[in-house]
């Protein structure tokens, strides 16, 4: 269920203020009525037409990015800071990015026009695997590394299990380069993580996404997901909800 106006933004027919007033005017039908009120809320199977043209839904379309660090996942800024969806101005539709990773995080990021698909990948329930590498601060002791392993108790509650693995460290410099691999999405979830057992994040980047890596692309790079790896997110999200 989306909101007609809403609809009627992403089908790109005007903006989502000048909907609104579309709607008010009387010039948009639903299921051959017209609709007045701005709370209707419409169903993909409901008929939508704008002064008796019917509105198309947008086609989805779904994307990889290697987001770089210093970018917003956001799609616009105030501040005018880059933000990911500058990486995709040849593409027309109104495209978001699935969950977020921080400013200074680099790394693997879906994008998408299908908030359906979007939902379904971020609910908690779904345990889609994400694996970080992180540069931090010092070398964590064994206990610590266990400790990430068995769950962390951060201010919005302890995390679940985790897989840890070192893959160096520096003694001279006193920083390691940990993999850390989560089924979580929380704000600066990895972040606090390390933070929780003593060390600062130097560095984060995010190597892969369920079952999709950033193989051959650079930081900036993009490409679409094919139709089979859209499936295999659909079927990953089914059996983990049981639905
Ligand atoms: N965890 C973080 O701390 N930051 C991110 O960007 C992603 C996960």
């Amino acid at each position: 269920m989306e909101r007609l106006q809403k609809v009627i933004a992403h089908a790109g027919v005007a903006s989502r203020r000048k909907a609104e007033q579309l709607i008010v005017d009387g010039r948009v039908k639903v299921n051959g009525k017209i609709v007045k009120e701005l709370g209707v809320k419409v169903t993909p199977s409901d008929k939508v037409e704008v002064d008796g043209i019917p509105v198309e839904g947008e086609e989805p379309v779904y994307f990889l990015l290697y987001k770089p660090r210093g970018v917003l996942s956001s799609v616009a800024d105030d501040k005018g800071r880059k933000v990911v969806t500058d990486y995709f101005e040849h593409v027309k539709q109104r495209i978001y990015p699935v969950g977020r990773l921080d400013y200074d995080t680099s790394g693997l990021l879906l994008l998408t026009n299908d908030g359906e698909f979007a939902n379904l990948l971020m609910h908690p329930r779904n345990e889609i695997e994400k694996v970080y590498v992180a540069k931090v601060k010092g070398i964590p002791s064994k206990e610590s590394l266990n400790h990430l392993q068995r769950g962390v108790r951060l201010e919005d509650g302890k995390t679940a299990p985790a897989r840890v693995k070192v893959l160096s460290s520096d003694k001279q410099k006193q920083t390691a380069i940990i993999e850390l691999t989560i089924h979580e999405g929380r704000n600066r979830q990895v972040r606090r993580m390390f933070e929780a057992v003593g060390h600062q994040v130097q560095k984060l980047k995010r190597e892969r996404y369920g079952f999709l890596q950033l193989n051959g692309l650079s930081a900036g790079g993009a490409r679409e997901l094919t139709a089979h790896e859209v499936k295999q997110f659909r079927a990953l999200a089914k059996k983990s909800t049981g639905k």
